[in-house]
């Protein structure tokens, strides 16, 4: 059944943070490189990315924010996007996030953790981009138009503002997914011996379609 059409969006506030944690856990929980970074035992994996997505949502709620998507009251969908230059943890983001990593995981899956977001962050953009940082549909209404809602919302809030939009992903569905929304594949590296594909979307402005490869400002400047 397509629920799209009832789906309501709001930003998500402060008090809204660990129901999206939540969600987050259990729509991404049987992703590849979760599986391989957080290990098969579900139950274990679960514990262990409850206590991530703890760590990490509030991190992409400082430094960008999230789009909720409603079902009436109920959160059924979460999109989460860093601002350019906001990315990737600095210092004392490093800090407060190194010790729940080491208290909550192996030092072995720890470093696995390390890794994968090492080489995650190796294949960056340096041009100004929105990081889709986090996107889920809880894992009972998949497959049902949310997704596609959350999508078609975010990419119109980036062509707003003439925005290039960057994502990682780990499923080849996935990858289909954000190529309906214009996304294209930016690079492809095994991650923790998973495929990862770096997607990128050039920012658009209204009317004009994709502005060429580094003239997003100016463009955006003269509209
Ligand atoms: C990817 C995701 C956000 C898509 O949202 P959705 O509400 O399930 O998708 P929609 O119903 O709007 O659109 C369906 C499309 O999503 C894609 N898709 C990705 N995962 C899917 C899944 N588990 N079931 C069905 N479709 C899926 C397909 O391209 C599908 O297109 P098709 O119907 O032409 O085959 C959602 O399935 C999800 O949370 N998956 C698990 C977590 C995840 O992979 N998040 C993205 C991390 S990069």
């Amino acid at each position: 059944m397509d629920v799209g059409a009832r789906i309501g969006f709001r930003e998500l506030s402060r008090t809204e943070i660990a129901p999206a944690a939540q969600l987050l856990a259990r729509g991404m929980g049987d992703n590849p490189i979760l599986v391989q970074a957080f290990g098969p035992d579900p139950e274990k994996r679960q514990r262990r990315l409850d206590r991530y997505y703890a760590q990490v949502v509030p991190f992409i709620q400082a430094k960008g924010g999230f789009l909720g998507a409603f079902a009436g009251s109920t959160l059924v969908g979460v999109i989460g996007t860093l601002r350019p230059g906001f990315c990737q943890p600095g210092p004392m983001d490093a800090l407060r996030f190194v010790p729940s990593l080491l208290a909550n995981n192996s030092p072995a899956g720890a470093l696995r953790v390390k890794r994968w977001l090492d080489t995650w962050a190796l294949h960056d953009p340096r041009e100004d981009h929105w990081h889709v940082g986090l996107l889920a549909v809880d894992s009972d209404m998949q497959a049902r138009g949310v997704g596609t809602k959350l999508m078609t919302e975010h990419c119109a809030r980036m062509d707003t503002v003439a925005a290039t939009s960057y994502l990682e992903t780990d499923k080849a569905i996935n990858v289909r997914f954000y190529q309906k929304f214009g996304y294209k594949i930016a690079g492809q590296a095994p991650v923790l011996g998973v495929s990862n594909w770096f997607m990128r979307r050039g920012a658009r402005v209204e009317g004009r379609g994709e502005t060429q490869e580094g003239k997003t400002q100016s463009l955006a400047a003269n509209d």
